[in-house]
């Protein structure tokens, strides 16, 4: 395999590469589901009071990076109700008859997941608003002067959207959801937890400290976790060993070329770009975006969240910066790259 292929096996935003089993490894139980102990422990309560009184649970939104498990915590809570689950994203639904349709054949309290929430079209997100809160959908029937609104009852359900961006949710509809939990990055005993748990499901032993030295290198997310996971099961396949050892993990993520901190090629790019082309930053998302021939969105939701977390980068309200770390990271001086004056303000 080429390394170019490596890159995109540890994008946690890339769903769609190499995830023919992820539905193997997506948790189905609460219990299953690992990690994110504020989150699960509330959203078990109202789950649970909901039940009790036989309504449908508030709306939810879900926020956080991607590959933390948002769609996997909806799918679950429908599955912990007892109801159906439907499925959509907000680029899907072009129409307001898009979303009519949808809520037009939902059974009472089903959980009905909006992925991507923030990307919704103005006239969508009212009629939503008047679901979410009357149950009711207004509806044009007739055109012209005799063009009329009714209002359609759908059943009682419950909207749960989610987002990587949680600045781009209008506040009115932010405002409507009864519970609004932010996705955090996993300690690594939780990532270890989940990769040992994948690894039984992928019938692959593995140590325990490989777990862990694994788990300290997928950048707090589970998505990555499994996908570094099965490549490790590949390499150990390869070298005919039957276990995943942390000799097998320490050549595998050299191989991958993710450093001891969990940084891919792309994160150190970003830094030392800030560095050598920006003199440490400030400098605008959009224009590191281009000099890394990154779209802004994958930067700002995909990158910019670990960097920060890993204390590599701030963002400013003049732009992004590289912290003091960050050239030590990459064994940098900073007296060999200060900003000349006047060149990029
Ligand atoms: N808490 C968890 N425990 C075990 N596995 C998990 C957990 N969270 C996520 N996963 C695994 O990671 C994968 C990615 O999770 P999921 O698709 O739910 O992320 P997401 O937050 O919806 O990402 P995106 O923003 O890209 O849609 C899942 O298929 C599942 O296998
Ligand atoms: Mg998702």
């Amino acid at each position: 395999m080429e390394d170019k292929d490596f890159s995109a096996i540890v994008r946690a935003d890339l769903k769609n590469m190499g995830d023919e089993q992820d539905n193997k490894l997506r948790p189905q139980l609460m219990q299953d589901f690992l990690g994110q102990e504020t989150v699960k422990k509330n959203l078990s309560t109202f789950i649970e009071a909901a039940k009790m009184r036989q309504e449908p649970l508030d709306h939810l939104l879900l926020i956080g990076p991607p590959g933390l498990g948002k769609t996997t915590l909806a799918q679950i809570t429908a599955h912990e109700l007892g109801v159906d689950f439907k499925v959509t994203s907000a680029p899907a639904l072009d129409k307001p008859k898009d979303l009519a349709g949808i809520l037009s054949t939902i059974t009472e309290r089903t959980v009905f997941f909006i992925d991507e929430i923030h990307r919704l079209k103005p006239a969508i997100e009212e009629m939503l608003y008047i679901a979410m809160e009357d149950y009711e959908l207004d509806w044009i029937i007739g055109q012209g002067a005799a063009a009329r609104t009714v209002r359609i009852p759908v059943p009682p359900f419950t909207l749960i959207g989610a987002t990587t961006k949680a600045g781009s949710v209008s506040s009115p509809l932010r405002s409507r959801f009864g519970f609004i939990p932010r996705f955090e990055f996993y300690t690594f005993e939780e990532l270890a937890k989940i990769i040992r748990r994948s690894a039984k499901i992928l019938e692959v032993e593995i140590d325990d400290d490989a777990a862990l030295a694994l788990a300290q290198c997928c950048r707090g997310t589970p998505r990555v976790a499994n996908r570094v996971l099965r490549r490790m099961r590949d390499f150990a396949q390869v070298e005919k060993k039957n276990k995943i050892t942390k000799e097998i993990v320490k050549a595998g993520l050299e191989r991958l070329e993710i450093d001891e901190i969990g940084l891919e090629k792309y994160d150190r790019e970003i830094l030392r770009s800030i560095i050598t082309n920006f003199g440490g930053g400030p400098v605008g998302a959009e224009t590191l975006a281009i000099s890394i021939g990154e779209s802004i969105d994958t930067l700002e939701d995909y990158y910019e969240p670990y960097l920060i977390q890993c204390g590599l980068l701030q963002r400013t309200p003049r732009g992004r910066m590289v912290t003091e770390k960050a050239y030590e990271h990459l064994n940098l001086k900073h007296e060999d790259f200060t900003k000349q004056p006047g060149l990029f303000e």
